[in-house]
C-alpha cells in the first residue's frame, strides 16, 4: 500500500489525515461523511492508503488492542483516545504493508513527533512498534475480540456461539461491492459475478464505481444484494401496486428501486443533507419522486391519503453492515439498542396508518438482532390484529430457504452466500392489512 509516486511528505500528510478522520469518527461523525470528506480532500495524498488503514484499524481494533496489550505495561484501553488511535493505525499499517515494516514503523514515529499532544508518546510508540514489526497478521488474537463484548453476547443469545464466531471472522474481509442495474441497462463490468439479471457483484471491491460506464447516465446504483430484497420481495406480493411511500428514504436506494418498478413514489426523510443526496441521486438517474422533509412520527397526512405500499426502512443499530461500516464497532453502544427499538415500534404504528386496504407494509432493518427484527415484527402483529404476515417467494439464487425464512419475516445473516463473499445482515417483514 505504499505508492512510490507519492513523496514522503505526502505519505506523512496521509497518516495525519487518517488520525484526524479517526478522531472525527470517535466523536460521532458518520463514516459515510468521513469518506466523503476524504474524497473531496484537495491535497495530492494517497487516499486509498488513508482509507485502507482507517477501515482496517477500525475493523481489527479489538485484535490490535489485545496484541498491543502484550507489549504495553499499562492496559491499552486506559490510554487516551488520540494515543490509542495512532497505535491502532500504525500497527494495522505495519502488519499489512508490502513495504519494509521497520521503515513504516519509523515513519509513524516521525509523524507522532510533529503532532502536539502525540509528541509525548513518541518514545513509547517507537518501543512498541519495534515489537509490532515482529508480529504477523496470522498471530493476532481471535477476531471475536473485534466485536465489543455486549455485541458478542447478543449475537450468541440470538444465533449461538459458532454463528457469532463466523460473523466475527467475516468482518475481517473487505466486503464486495454490488451494483443494481436499472431496468434494461447493460452490465458495465464484464468480469463481475452476475447474481441475477439485475444484480452484479464486482470482482474488485476497490473499483471506483464512478469510473464505470453508465454511472453518469444513471445505469446502476450501488446496493448490497440483501438491501435490494425488501422492495423486490415486497412488490412481488402486490403486483398491482401503483403508489408507495418510502418513510426513511435517504439516500434513496430503495426509493430508486420502487421507481424502477414503475411506482409513483413519495420519499420522506427528516435529514436535510441526506434528503438532498437522495434528490441528487434521483437527478443522476433521471427519475422523479415527491420528496418530503419530515419526521415520520410527526408526519401530517390528509385523511384520505393512503398508499398501496408503505416501506419503513427504519433507523437501527446497522449491525448487519459492520463490514462496510466498521465505525459501528467503536461508536455504537448497547444503550442505543433499546432506544432504537422504541423508535421502530412507534414508526411501525405510524406507518401502518398510511396503508391502503389490501396494501403491503414492508418493514426492513439492517440489524443482526432479533429485538429489532423478528421480535419487533411479532410485537407489531400482536398490537395490530388487522394485519397478517405474508411470506414472499424467495428467489432461487438465495439458496437454502430453511436458513433464512422465519415465521415473522425473512432473515439474512452476513454469512449467507459465504462462497460468493456473503451479504449484509437484514431482517424484513411483510404485512398485509386483513380484509374486513
Ligand atoms: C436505514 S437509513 C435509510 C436508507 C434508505 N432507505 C436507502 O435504501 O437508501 C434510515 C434513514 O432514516 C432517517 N430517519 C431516521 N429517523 C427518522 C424520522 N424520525 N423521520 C424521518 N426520517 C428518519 C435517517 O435520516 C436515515 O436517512
Amino acid at each position: 500500500m505504499t505508492n512510490p509516486n507519492y513523496s514522503a511528505k505526502q505519505r506523512d500528510d496521509a497518516r495525519r489525515l487518517s488520525l484526524q478522520l479517526l478522531d472525527k469518527i470517535r466523536n460521532g461523525a458518520a463514516l459515510d461523511d468521513v469518506v466523503e470528506m476524504l474524497a473531496w480532500h484537495d491535497q495530492p495524498i494517497p487516499k486509498s492508503y488513508v482509507r485502507h488503514i482507517l477501515m482496517g484499524a477500525m475493523r481489527q481494533s479489538g485484535q490490535l488492542a489485545r496484541m498491543l496489550n502484550r507489549h504495553l505495561s499499562k492496559p491499552f484501553d486506559k490510554a487516551s483516545s488520540d494515543i490509542q488511535d495512532i497505535f491502532l493505525l500504525a500497527s494495522f499499517d505495519i502488519l499489512n504493508t508490502t513495504a519494509p515494516k521497520p521503515s513504516v514503523a519509523h515513519a509513524w514515529v516521525e509523524t507522532s513527533k510533529t503532532i502536539g499532544n502525540l509528541k509525548r508518546a513518541a518514545n513509547l510508540l517507537n518501543a512498541v512498534l519495534r515489537k509490532v514489526v515482529a508480529e504477523t497478521p496470522e498471530e493476532l488474537p481471535n477476531p471475536i475480540h473485534n466485536l465489543p463484548f455486549w455485541l458478542r453476547k447478543r449475537l450468541i443469545a440470538d444465533w449461538g456461539q459458532p454463528r457469532m464466531e463466523k460473523i466475527a471472522a467475516m468482518l475481517l474481509e473487505v466486503p464486495p461491492t454490488d451494483l443494481r442495474l436499472m431496468k434494461g441497462q447493460e452490465n458495465p463490468a464484464k468480469d463481475a459475478h452476475v447474481v441475477t439479471d439485475q444484480f452484479i457483484r464486482l470482482a474488485d471491491a476497490s473499483i471506483d464505481v464512478r469510473d464505470l460506464k453508465g454511472f453518469d447516465e444513471g445505469g446502476f446504483i450501488v446496493q448490497n444484494l440483501a438491501a435490494g430484497l425488501p422492495v423486490d420481495l415486497g412488490l412481488a406480493l402486490h403486483p398491482t401496486a401503483k403508489t408507495a411511500i418510502d418513510l426513511c428514504a435517504a439516500p434513496g436506494g430503495k426509493t430508486i428501486q420502487l421507481l424502477d418498478h414503475g411506482l409513483e413514489v413519495t420519499a420522506v426523510d427528516y435529514n436535510t443533507r441526506r434528503l438532498t443526496k437522495l434528490e441528487q441521486n434521483l437527478t443522476r438517474l433521471g427519475l422523479d419522486a415527491r420528496t418530503i422533509r419530515a419526521d415520520v412520527l410527526q408526519l401530517q397526512q390528509n385523511t384520505d391519503e393512503s398508499y398501496d405500499v408503505v416501506l419503513l426502512d427504519a433507523p437501527c443499530t446497522a449491525t448487519g453492515t459492520i463490514r462496510r461500516h466498521p465505525d459501528l464497532l467503536i461508536q455504537k453502544h448497547e444503550s442505543q439498542l433499546e432506544e432504537l427499538v422504541e423508535i421502530q415500534k412507534k414508526m411501525l404504528d405510524r406507518a401502518c396508518q398510511l396503508l391502503a386496504p389490501g396494501g403491503i407494509l414492508i418493514y426492513a432493518v439492517c440489524s443482526l438482532f432479533k429485538m429489532e427484527g423478528e421480535d419487533q415484527a411479532k410485537s407489531f402483529l400482536e398490537r395490530h390484529e388487522d394485519f397478517e404476515f405474508v411470506a414472499p417467494t424467495l428467489p432461487v439464487w438465495l439458496g437454502d430457504k430453511e436458513a433464512i425464512e422465519t415465521h415473522e419475516g425473512v432473515r439474512i445473516l452476513p454469512d449467507h452466500l459465504l462462497e460468493h463473499g456473503g451479504m449484509d445482515g437484514f431482517f424484513m417483514g411483510f404485512f398485509k392489512r386483513k380484509k374486513r
